[in-house]
């Protein structure tokens, strides 16, 4: 079973998911880390990188990989997981490209990326710390509505929703139809996950995600059966919740 917790706002929820990524990194020095990206953890990482220099902690060890990527979108293009997870996480942090696995959505072979991806997981153990967020419409990563939960990485066809809000991270009108994702069968697995959601905006997804029946219609609600799955939410994400208001 999850485990739910409720902030007062969304900078004391992010600063604690901060201290979780943290003792993951204490704990285990050579950890897996995951990522997602979006307007959710942007404080997260913020206080990642504040606290890491407080505490003193190294994470010159650990191997971070990305959650998903926009198909067909080159890496270095301001928006992208690529470009935002160097800006807001691994530049500030120090982490060396040796230690950066991302999908790369320029591939055209989508299968081999995503295969790459699921051998690396396989390879380090699994994945010891995983950040995500939700989508309007319960997708975790690009896994959106319908999707097969038992999958690994693949690639998705995006909804209208996702790619009107996903062009909001772009500097400029930016194709995009496909995502590459991992899959909820390596998010459900995490050691530690982390599902973060934040603002009025976010809750009645919330509410169905968590106390609604589990279904791939909601692929946020799977988190319900995960033992290893902290969602922290601000009061407004949390607000429409019965069982923990
Ligand atoms: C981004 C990602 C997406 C977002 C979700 C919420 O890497 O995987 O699933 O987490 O769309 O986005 P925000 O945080 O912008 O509301």
């Amino acid at each position: 079973m999850m485990t739910v917790r409720i902030f007062e706002d969304h900078d004391s929820l992010s600063a604690a998911a901060a201290d979780m990524i943290i003792d993951t990194v204490i704990k285990k020095p050579a950890a897996v880390l995951c990522f997602a990206t979006g307007n959710t953890p942007v404080r997260t990482y913020q206080w990642l990188i504040e606290k890491a220099r407080q505490s003193n902690t190294s994470f010159s060890s650990c191997f971070c990989i990305g959650l998903d990527e926009w198909a067909g979108v080159p890496p270095n293009k301001p928006g992208t997981c690529h470009y935002l997870l160097h800006q807001q996480v691994f530049d500030p942090l120090g982490i060396q490209p040796a230690q950066i696995h991302l999908f790369d959505g320029m591939n055209a072979a989508i299968q081999d990326e995503c295969s790459k991806m699921d051998e690396i997981i396989e390879t380090r153990g699994g994945i010891d710390c995983m950040v995500v967020g939700i989508g309007l419409n319960g997708h975790i990563g690009f896994n959106e509505p319908g999707v097969d939960v038992s999958l690994k990485a693949h690639d998705q066809v995006l909804m209208e929703s996702t790619l009107a809000s996903g062009q909001h991270y772009f500097n400029e009108p930016t194709p995009i139809s496909r995502g590459i994702t991992l899959g909820m069968a390596q998010v459900l697995k995490a050691n530690r996950l982390l599902l973060l959601a934040n603002g009025k905006h976010k809750a009645p997804i919330i509410q169905k995600a968590l106390e609604a029946a589990v279904s791939n219609e909601v692929p946020a609600s799977y988190v319900q059966l995960c033992d290893n799955a902290m969602v922290l939410l601000d009061r407004e994400a949390a607000s429409e919740l019965s069982t923990w208001n």
